[in-house]
């Protein structure tokens, strides 16, 4: 399974590279890569303006049919809007919100994610 994220600051890189699976990281640059793999997202939390560049890789050409799950980061201040960039691409796509951790995570969040992917296979 490819992880694949965005991370505007860092947190979210931290934590996928601590999952030990193969990662791609979405930019500016390369949002309409095609994918031939199965893949999870995992996104930080922000306006919609700035998540854009998930959707634009989720709809190009046939990757919707290789996105298995999402999972997310944020910061539980923000409260009832913690995570929701994860939980609409769940509703979105119609696919399993994985979990949700704050920042970089912590031990168990990587623990819990590494579960989850394996279980999708
Ligand atoms: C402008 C701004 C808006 C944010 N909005 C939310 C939010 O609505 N909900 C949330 O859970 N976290 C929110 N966050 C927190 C980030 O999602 C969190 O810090 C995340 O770990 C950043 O990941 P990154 O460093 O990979 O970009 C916001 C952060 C910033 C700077």
């Amino acid at each position: 399974m490819k992880v694949v994220f965005m991370s505007l600051t860092g947190q979210t890189r931290k934590f996928v590279n601590k999952l030990g699976f193969e990662t791609m990281e979405l930019t500016a640059g390369n949002a309409f890569q095609k994918m031939e793999e199965p893949f999870i997202i995992v996104t930080p939390t922000y306006d919609k303006e700035v998540t854009d560049i998930l959707t634009d890789f989720i709809e190009t050409d046939q990757n919707c049919a290789y996105f298995k799950g999402v999972a997310g980061g944020g910061n539980l201040n923000f409260g009832k809007l913690f995570g929701f960039t994860a939980k609409d691409l769940a509703n979105d796509y119609g696919v399993p919100l994985l979990h949700l951790f704050e920042f970089q995570g912590n031990e168990k969040d990587i623990q819990i994610l590494k579960e989850k992917v394996t279980e999708l296979g």
